[in-house]
Parts: C-alpha cells; sequence; structure tokens
C-alpha cells in the first residue's frame, strides 16, 4: 500500500451532511473510507467499461417463473455453451413458482456481458442483474 496522502475538497454544506448520513447508515467509520470505497469503485468501473478484453469476476442474478415454456432447457443451452466461464450455479426454488438463480461468472468483460445478455433476454425471465468486478490483484489502494 502506497503513502497516504490528505486533501481538501470544496463541497456544499447540505450535501456533505446527506452524504454523512449516507456513510454512516452504512456502516463506515469514517469519511475517508467511504471516499476510498467511492474512487476504487470508479477506477474498477472506468476499467471495466474501457475494453471487453479485460479479466474479471462476475455474479449474475436471475428471476423467473419455473413453469415458462421451454425456458429450463434454453437456459441450460446457453450454460453449457459458456461453462468456461462459468465457475458455479447456484439454483433456488424460492416459491411454488419462482426460481432466483445465481450464478459466478470469471472471463473477459466482454464474454460476460454477452452470456449475460443471452440469458436476460430470454422470455420468461422476468428480472435480472450483472455484477462485474476485477481481480483484487487489479484493485488499486
Ligand atoms: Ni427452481
Amino acid at each position: 500500500m502506497s503513502e497516504l496522502v490528505r486533501f481538501g475538497v470544496s463541497i456544499e454544506q447540505d450535501l456533505l451532511e446527506k452524504y454523512d448520513e449516507l456513510i454512516t447508515e452504512s456502516g463506515y467509520a469514517n469519511r475517508s473510507e467511504a471516499i476510498r470505497d467511492l474512487i476504487r469503485e470508479a477506477l474498477i468501473q472506468e476499467k471495466l467499461d474501457a475494453e471487453g478484453e479485460t479479466e474479471s469476476l462476475g455474479s449474475l442474478t436471475l428471476v423467473y417463473d419455473h413453469h415458462a415454456r421451454n425456458l429450463s432447457g434454453e437456459m441450460a443451452e446457453i450454460q453449457h455453451d459458456h461453462h468456461h466461464n462459468i465457475i458455479s450455479v447456484m439454483h433456488l426454488h424460492v416459491s411454488h413458482d419462482d426460481c432466483l438463480e445465481i450464478l459466478a461468472l470469471k472471463g473477459k468483460v466482454g464474454e460476460l456481458v454477452n452470456l449475460s445478455n443471452s440469458l436476460l433476454i430470454l422470455k420468461g425471465i422476468k428480472n435480472g442483474k450483472l455484477y462485474l468486478t476485477l481481480p483484487s490483484s487489479k484493485i488499486v489502494g
């Protein structure tokens, strides 16, 4: 870890008060740690957006009704086609109708986005979201 640097920031008082409320609710011990996390997140997102070739880690969460016609078969086919990007799949039968599926992913950003999009657009998938991050060795600070 490199040397700590202190710097001053000019900001509207009401904006800072709202931010302090938010980070206190989130459980941050101090403002500095919250701002460090904001900066790290911005740097990670910049790297993830920069090129589809960046090696990344991710999770895809999907919610669907398991009665949807052909959906399970289509999902399985897509996942087999991308088996090299899928580390693990957790499937939960959360109610009589609903399935919650969480895929742990690893690979190039472009590959993970394509895989996720091909699942998210399937008829019957009610909601879903891909979260991407970087291996910890690639995260500054
Ligand atoms: Ni299920």
